[in-house]
């Protein structure tokens, strides 16, 4: 099954309820929440706070991906505001598996992610352990830029790695993603679709989902 989960990067923020509504309505699985903080990426989003603001909107799943230094000092606010699973970045700590084993003792989902330049190699020992394993397809710190296709690569070798183990795992793509590069996306093994500017900024978002969807069941996995 594919999962998709509009990035609220991209919304008017000053409609949010009704932004998180129509993405509901349109058919979307997860709601992902980018949380910059303007020193491991160069930009500022939102925080805790916020999260705890919508989470009383909407049932969606709150996949949190947290864009910040020092992730195991804010985890707790983000658990408390209502994430059901929270993303970290491998680039953001001194010590990757830690920081995972700390994050999972907390009894929430967690998941790893990689930067473009940051080798697949980085998460292998993850698969088995991560509820999720995030491949960015752009440099994470701002919505709206262009899938890097070779990214997809790893995608690959992770989903090829699983089905060795004989694992089911979550593999997230993040940035980019529209309903033309959706199937490029799937056929490398992604299950779960982030996208921003392309669910947001479109009147007709359930058309959009519809055809990511299609995607998936066309083009799936091909080894
Ligand atoms: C980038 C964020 C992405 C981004 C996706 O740092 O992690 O979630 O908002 O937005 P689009 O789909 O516009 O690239
Ligand atoms: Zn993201």
């Amino acid at each position: 099954m594919l999962y998709i989960a509009p990035s609220l990067l991209a919304a008017d923020y000053s409609d949010l309820k009704s932004e998180i509504t129509r993405m509901e309505d349109a058919g979307a699985n997860y709601l992902h929440l980018d949380v910059m903080d303007g020193h491991f990426v160069p930009n500022i989003s939102f925080g805790a706070d916020l999260i705890a603001s919508v989470r009383r909107h909407t049932n969606l799943i709150f996949d949190v991906h947290l864009m910040i230094s020092d992730p195991l000092k804010y985890v707790d606010r983000f658990i408390k505001a209502g994430a059901d699973i929270i993303t970290f970045h491998y680039e953001a700590v001194e010590d990757p598996m830690a920081t995972f084993q700390a994050i999972k003792q907390k009894e929430i989902a967690c998941g790893i992610a990689i930067s473009p330049k940051t080798p697949v190699e980085a998460v292998l020992p993850f698969v088995g352990l991560a509820d999720m394993i995030l491949i960015m397809t752009v440099e994470p710190g701002f919505g709206g830029q262009s899938l890097m296709p070779e990214c997809l690569d790893k995608v690959r070798i992770l989903r090829r790695e699983a089905n060795r183990k004989g694992i089911k795992l979550g593999i997230e793509v993040d940035g980019g993603i529209t309903a033309d590069n959706a199937a490029y996306c799937t056929e490398a093994g992604a299950n779960i679709l982030v996208a921003g500017s392309a669910l947001f900024k479109t009147k007709r978002p359930r058309s959009v989902m519809q055809a990511m969807r299609e995607a998936a069941r066309e083009r799936p996995f091909i080894g």
